[in-house]
This record gives C-alpha cells, sequence and structure tokens, in this order.
C-alpha cells in the first residue's frame, strides 16, 4: 500500500498535535506555537508482521552494580543521586545565559575520559574565554564545532569518547529532517540519533536546551520521556542564585535541588542553603507571610510577598513569579468567594523571593495570607508561618512531613505555625518542639481572625 505524508501541527511547547494550525494551544495555553510538520500516514489496516524478536526473562538477566563517576561537584552529584550512570541521557534545561554552559563545563573538568564537546553555538575561542575563567585544565576535553548529528557521531566513532556532550540541541540538525534547526522535529530527531548512538556504547550523553520560564519555543520539554535524567535551571539572572531541579531521574529521587551561586570563578555549590530564601525580617509588613515548602528532600523556609492595587488601567492584571499563573487564579477566586474580599477591580501581583519555582501546594495558605493582608493594609506577625493546601470550597487540606516543616521554622525563630486541622490527626502533639505553637483552621475564612 502507497503511503501518503501529511501535515500535522505540533505544539513547541508541550508537544500537542492537531491536524490544523491554532493560533493558541489548547493544552499548555502557549501562544503561536505550532509548527507544521510531516507525518506519515502508516494504514491502520495493514499489519505487517515482520520476523519475531525473542524476549528474555526478566529472572534470567545479571544483576549489573552501577558505578556512578562523581564530577566532583558534590551538589550536583548528590543531584542525580550519586553520580553519573554509565550510558545515561541526562538533559540540562535552563533560560538563555543562566549558566548552563558554565556547569557543564567544570562538571567535565574532573572527569578522566575523553569527553567530547559539541559547540554549535559559539566559537572555540569564545569557549576558552569561559574555560580561562573557570581555570580548566582538563587535556581530555575535545572541541567539535559541528552541527549536523552524523558528522558529529561519525567524529564520535572515531575518537571514541566516554561521553558527548551536545550545546545546544536547539543548533544540531539531521539532513535527512526538512525542518530548520531548533524545529521540534530537528530536536527530537537529532536526540533519538543520540540515545540509539550513545546506549549501546555506554557513553554517557548531555544534551543543554534552552527553555523560557513558561517552557515557551522549549524543544527540550518535549525530550523529557526520552531522557534518563531532566534537569532544569531555575533563577533569575538578575541575583546569583542557580536552582538546579531534577525534573525526572530514572536512577535517583526526583525534585531534589542544589543551590549554585554564580562568582566570576564559576559556580559555586552552596551546601547549606536553608535560609537563603528567607529575609528573616525584624519587622512586620502588610503583604508579606512565610511558609516552609518541601523542595526535593529538604524542607525551605520562604517569603512570600503580594501587592494588591486598584487596577486604573483597564484589565485587573494577575502576576506570579515562583507559583504558576493559574495557581494565583485559583486563589483569588477562593478567596473572593469564601472571604468575600472582592479583586475583581484590583491588581494582584504575587512573589516568592529567591527566583525559586515552588510547585508544593502547601504554599497556598501563606499566598492567600500575603493577599488578604496587603487588600487590608494589615501586617501579620513576622514570627508566623502559614502551611496547608486550599481547596475550591475554602477548605485547607494537610501538607505532609509537617514535623520537618515545624524543625525548619524553629531553627529560623518562627514561633508559630497555621496548619490544617486535618494536620493535627498526623503526628502527637509531644512530637513538636515545646517552643512552636500550632494553630488549626479548617476554612480559608478563619484566616480573617487574624486581622
Ligand atoms: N566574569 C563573570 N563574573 C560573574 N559572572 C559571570 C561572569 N561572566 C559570565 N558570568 C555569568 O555567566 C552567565 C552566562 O553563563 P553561560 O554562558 O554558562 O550561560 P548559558 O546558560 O550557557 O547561556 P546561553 O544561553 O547563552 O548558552 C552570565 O549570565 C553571568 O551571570
Ligand atoms: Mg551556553
Amino acid at each position: 500500500m502507497v503511503k501518503k505524508n501529511k501535515i500535522k501541527y505540533l505544539c513547541n511547547g508541550c508537544g500537542y498535535e492537531t491536524n490544523k494550525w491554532l493560533g493558541k494551544c489548547p493544552q499548555c495555553n502557549i501562544y503561536n506555537s505550532f509548527v507544521e510538520i510531516i507525518d506519515e500516514d502508516i494504514s491502520k489496516t495493514n499489519i505487517n508482521l515482520k520476523e519475531p524478536s525473542a524476549p528474555i526473562k526478566l529472572t534470567e538477566i545479571d544483576s549489573v552494580k552501577i558505578t556512578r563517576q562523581k564530577t566532583g561537584i558534590s551538589e550536583f552529584d548528590e543531584l542525580i543521586g550519586g553520580g553519573i550512570v554509565p550510558s545515561s541521557l541526562i538533559l540540562l534545561g535552563g533560560s538563555p545565559g543562566i549558566g548552563k554552559s558554565t556547569l557543564m563545563l567544570q562538571i567535565i573538568e574532573n572527569l578522566s575520559d575523553i569527553v567530547l564537546y559539541i559547540a554549535g553555538e559559539e566559537s572555540p575561542e569564545q569557549i576558552k574565554i569561559r574555560a580561562d575563567r573557570l581555570k580548566l585544565k582538563n587535556p581530555k576535553i575535545l572541541l567539535l564545532q559541528e552541527i549536523e548529528i552524523s558528522k558529529i557521531l561519525n567524529t564520535a566513532e572515531k575518537i571514541k569518547p566516554s561521553v558527548i556532550v551536545i550545546d545546544s540541541i536547539q543548533t544540531i540538525y539531521d539532513s535527512a529532517v526538512q525542518s530548520a534547526p531548533g524545529n521540534i522535529n530537528q530536536v527530537r530527531e537529532c536526540a533519538l540519533k543520540l540515545m540509539e548512538y550513545a546506549k549501546p556504547r555506554n557513553i554517557v550523553v548531555f544534551i543543554i536546551g534552552h527553555i523560557t520560564k513558561t517552557g515557551e519555543f522549549a524543544g527540550p520539554r518535549v525530550l523529557e520521556h526520552l531522557v534518563d535524567t531532566a534537569l532544569y535551571f531555575e533563577g533569575e539572572k538578575t541575583n546569583d542564585f542557580r536552582i538546579l531541579k531534577s525534573i525526572k531521574n530514572r536512577f535517583g529521587a526526583t525534585n531534589e535541588i542544589a543551590v549554585f551561586e554564580m562568582t566570576d570563578k564559576g559556580l559555586r555549590g552552596i551546601n547549606n542553603y536553608s535560609n537563603l530564601f528567607y529575609f528573616n525580617r525584624k519587622d512586620k509588613v502588610a503583604g508579606v507571610s512565610n511558609s516552609v515548602v518541601i523542595e526535593g528532600s529538604r524542607p525551605l523556609l520562604i517569603e512570600i510577598q503580594a501587592l494588591v492595587n486598584s487596577a486604573i488601567y483597564g484589565n485587573a492584571r494577575r502576576v506570579a513569579r515562583g507559583i504558576s499563573i493559574s495557581r494565583l487564579s485559583v486563589i483569588i477566586a477562593v478567596i473572593e468567594k469564601h472571604c468575600g474580599i472582592s479583586l475583581i477591580d484590583k491588581d494582584v501581583f504575587v512573589n516568592i523571593t529567591g527566583g525559586l519555582d515552588i510547585d508544593d501546594p502547601a504554599i497556598d495558605l501563606a499566598i492567600a495570607m500575603s493577599i488578604i493582608s496587603s487588600v487590608k493594609d494589615r501586617a501579620i506577625s513576622v514570627r508566623s508561618a502559614f502551611i496547608g493546601e486550599l481547596g475550591l470550597t475554602g477548605e485547607i487540606r494537610a501538607a505532609a512531613r509537617m514535623l520537618d516543616r515545624f524543625n525548619e521554622c524553629r531553627k529560623n525563630g518562627i514561633d508559630n505555625c497555621i496548619v490544617s486541622d486535618q494536620n493535627i490527626l498526623n503526628f502527637e502533639k509531644s512530637d513538636i518542639s515545646q517552643n512552636i505553637k500550632i494553630h488549626t483552621i479548617g476554612n480559608i475564612k478563619e484566616l480573617l481572625k487574624y486581622f
């Protein structure tokens, strides 16, 4: 049967497929993200049975002991579960200029085998400037300025590296694919070729990819299912702290974070970052409250700031830094419905200090508290923390690992914790430090009694 090619459209942000072009992706809500792809039409009725492959019994496969390779950057090694696993594919994503190439060079500096560094974006001279700044001396790092995938793999075949670094996947192309470098098809095809080449040869591949804060035009997102480990850099370019988060890890825990400081000598790991995101104010200010979130395995005390103002330029604006805008919209809707506070004609700005992106839903209560505090222009005690998830009916849901969160409060001088009344079932009063007073609430309405 003759195969027919047909046109499809793929969202560059999340990989959503559609038969016609759309201005806004219905899945990830990004505008102008659809690109045209040619899709082979394979007949569904004609199943072409080929020579069978032989399956093997799981119980008969020999166990292998993984020897992880340490990079010497202990924060990075810990983040990925204790070092690099042989033949793994590691995606390193982040916004432009955040420090991806810097970290990559620092990681490979301490490796003992040959590293092939594919420089698709910068000239060897530019990379040398960075290498000098980082004082790199490893003679086994070989630079290759090439962007055609088959030439890259051919070179690798000759020099037999144990690590390949692709900087970045958006600049690499496969001449068999029609679209331009950076297009989602190219990104996917090149990554697949790298995987097919590297896995049987036990080569570790690092893939650097650009990704914006909102995930726009972010080819790397569609590689997440393909790679073994996906790491994303977070943080503001305007401050020196960079947070590296593991989003996926086949060989270790996920949602762990490592914190680095960008210095003139490169990225410096920060081991004790527990109070880096906490402002430790002396005086209380309206629109500010604290919470403790669990990032990876660690509790972190953070400050949540909100600013609520009259909207004078037409539509009220909602701006969120550190949480998703949809989360902020839900919290605003719950406040309006259950606390009787109207925000329809108000601009609402929410900011998590330190450039951290928070996924832990236990932060909801503190976000609501900061917003209400700003609306009322009344400050709440700097020595209190609000921990709990908000439900749509206004109920406060229990958060996990409360004892760790209380300990974090105690260490930082917070002596009042406002938590869900469901949480009290999860721990014994005697477990809690005498220094902390626990207040339980069942509904968001009860926040109003703190003013
Ligand atoms: N001399 C310096 N002192 C301190 N920080 C520096 C210095 N030079 C560069 N930087 C930092 O390094 C960052 C650039 O790092 P790097 O080139 O590794 O980022 P990148 O994520 O690879 O960027 P790109 O997206 O352009 O590839 C700059 O944004 C700056 O913060
Ligand atoms: Mg770079």
